[in-house]
């Protein structure tokens, strides 16, 4: 395979991505909103790269090597949490094609399960598996978080993963999700984050970082860490210490960039790369970058993204 050697190389992967994509083409992008036509292109990549089970967010393989497994940990901790609490009723923001709601509403039978997404396509997908799944305590509705409308209320638990990096008024979305919960719920997030300014980084790791997060589509840049707990604060919710996941997040990182090393193994891959459409094929960027931008203690020292899991409760 052409391309194994470079897993670490930064200045070759750069030059990998410039060659098949054109970096300044790609960050053109920066401040553009592009989530519709991002999802709208990347959806068969997801499913073919990803999961076939509709899964859209990284997986967490905390004893260091990838398993698929790695995809259940976040919706599960949701249902420990639940079980804990003795709560029922759960919202999940940003739900995609409903992995994460389908495995709590499973788990819980006893629970009212609502997901929300702002694509309706996710959520006709996330609606068709519910069905083949057979579970009845979980439906679907369209709704955007930048605010969460006020027909949700009494919740016992909201929580969106990867999907609140695409927010961009805080206060008002903050605000939003503790007007939903019923005094005593809980809120959890699970996401990227920025722990610096990314432009203060040398210049390949700065561009590296930039063509990560555009390559998402979160074109204004990752949420500064820190900020979503400030503003959870001020809308009168009460955080937990925040966990830091990124080590988890490594061996899912590793096997998508070597995905991707594979797909771009020789110039007839490129070229194909090339006449993909242009959102779908970027997602070979994130996939080559990915290891390599998250700040670890032993290795990248120098990057600054961290995958983190938040959390709030609503005082009683
Ligand atoms: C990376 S996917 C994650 C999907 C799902 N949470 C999962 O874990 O598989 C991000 C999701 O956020 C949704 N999204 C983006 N902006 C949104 C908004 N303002 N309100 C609700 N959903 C949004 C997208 O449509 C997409 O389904």
């Amino acid at each position: 395979m052409a391309n194994s050697g470079l897993s670490n190389d930064l200045g070759g992967i750069l030059a990998l991505v410039d060659k098949t994509y054109g970096i300044d083409k790609v960050l053109a992008d920066k401040g553009r909103d592009l989530v519709k036509e991002y999802y709208a292109q990347s959806g068969p990549a997801y499913e073919r790269a990803h999961s076939k089970a509709g899964c859209m967010h990284l997986a967490l393989n905390p004893d260091g090597e990838f398993s698929p497994e790695g995809y259940r940990r976040q919706p599960r901790s949701i249902v420990r949490e639940l079980t804990e609490m003795g709560g029922t009723r759960v919202l999940e923001l940003g739900c995609g094609k409903g992995f994460n709601s389908l495995i709590v509403a499973r788990r819980l039978p006893e629970a009212e399960c609502i997901g929300t997404d702002l694509l309706e396509d996710h959520l006709v997908k996330a609606r068709s598996l519910a069905a083949e799944a057979g579970v009845s305590n979980l439906r679907y509705e369209q709704a955007s978080f930048e605010p969460l409308p006020d027909r949700f209320r009494d919740m016992d638990m909201i929580f969106g993963v990867e999907t609140l990096c695409y927010a961009q008024d805080l206060d008002k979305v903050a605000q939003s999700i503790a007007a939903a919960l019923r005094p005593g719920g809980r809120f959890v997030m699970f996401d990227v984050h920025a722990l610096e300014d990314p432009d203060s980084l040398p210049p390949d790791l700065a561009r590296a970082t930039r063509l990560y997060e555009t390559s998402m589509v979160v074109t204004r840049g990752f949420i500064r860490a820190g900020a979503w707990e400030a503003a959870l604060a001020r809308a009168g919710l009460r955080p937990d210490p925040t966990r830091d996941l990124s080590k988890a997040v490594q061996p899912g990182l590793r096997r998508l960039q070597a995905v991707g090393l594979q797909a771009l193994g020789d110039w007839k891959k490129r070229m194909a790369v090339k006449v993909m459409p242009p959102y779908m094929a970027r997602n070979g960027i994130s996939a080559l970058l990915g290891p390599l931008v998250f700040r670890l203690p032993e290795r990248n020292r120098q990057a600054v993204l961290a995958y983190q899991r938040i959390s709030a409760t609503k005082p009683a």
